[in-house]
């Protein structure tokens, strides 16, 4: 081979060299994974709820906020599930005609929801996202407290 030939030659395998060289210092970065409010909250990740803490730790203990809007609990803005105003809620969900649970009262109607959320899913959410473990995380009394408390928070014009 000439020298004519081989210097472009040479041109090129530099060239490459150092391009390779570059990547391998700046390596693309991987892409972000997908986050999902489903896998933030997995159950290993809620404690036990006694229903013995203040109300506002019933809730954030037990996640609620990470998806619901919950009037007066502090961070409690999430829009994954409905706003929780089920004083006025409530009473359309047990007048839908398509609600098959057997709740008769809005208490009920939390309890049940939480319980067993794919029994009757709140018109245009998502179904099979609300977790499904919570009765082996809340206990019968937090679970009362929490229905006590929802039951009694509805829209105003300050919300
Ligand atoms: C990962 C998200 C997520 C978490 C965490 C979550 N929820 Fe939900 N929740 C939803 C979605 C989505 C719906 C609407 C679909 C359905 O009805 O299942 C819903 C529905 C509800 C409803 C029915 C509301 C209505 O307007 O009819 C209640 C009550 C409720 N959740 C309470 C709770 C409580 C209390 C907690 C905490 C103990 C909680 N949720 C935690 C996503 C979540």
């Amino acid at each position: 081979m000439s020298e004519r030939s081989i210097t472009p030659l040479i041109v090129v395998v530099l060239l490459l060299g150092t391009l390779l060289a570059l990547r391998s210092l700046n390596p693309p970065a991987p892409p972000p994974l997908p986050v999902s409010p489903v896998t933030v909250l997995a159950p290993e990740m809620v404690p036990l709820v006694t229903g013995n803490e203040p109300i506002a730790e019933i809730f954030t203990r037990a996640g609620c906020p990470v998806c619901h809007l919950v009037p007066g609990i502090p961070g409690a803005d999430g829009r994954v599930g409905p706003p929780l105003l089920l004083a006025t809620t409530g009473p359309v969900r047990l007048a839908d005609p398509s609600y098959r649970g057997q709740a008769k009262t809005v208490h009920d109607y939390v309890v049940e929801s939480v319980l067993e959320p794919g029994l009757f899913i709140a018109p245009g959410y998502p179904s099979d996202t609300m977790p499904t473990w919570y009765g082996a995380k809340l206990s019968a009394r937090a679970l009362e407290k929490i229905a006590s408390y929802l039951e009694r928070q509805g829209m105003s014009a300050t919300q």
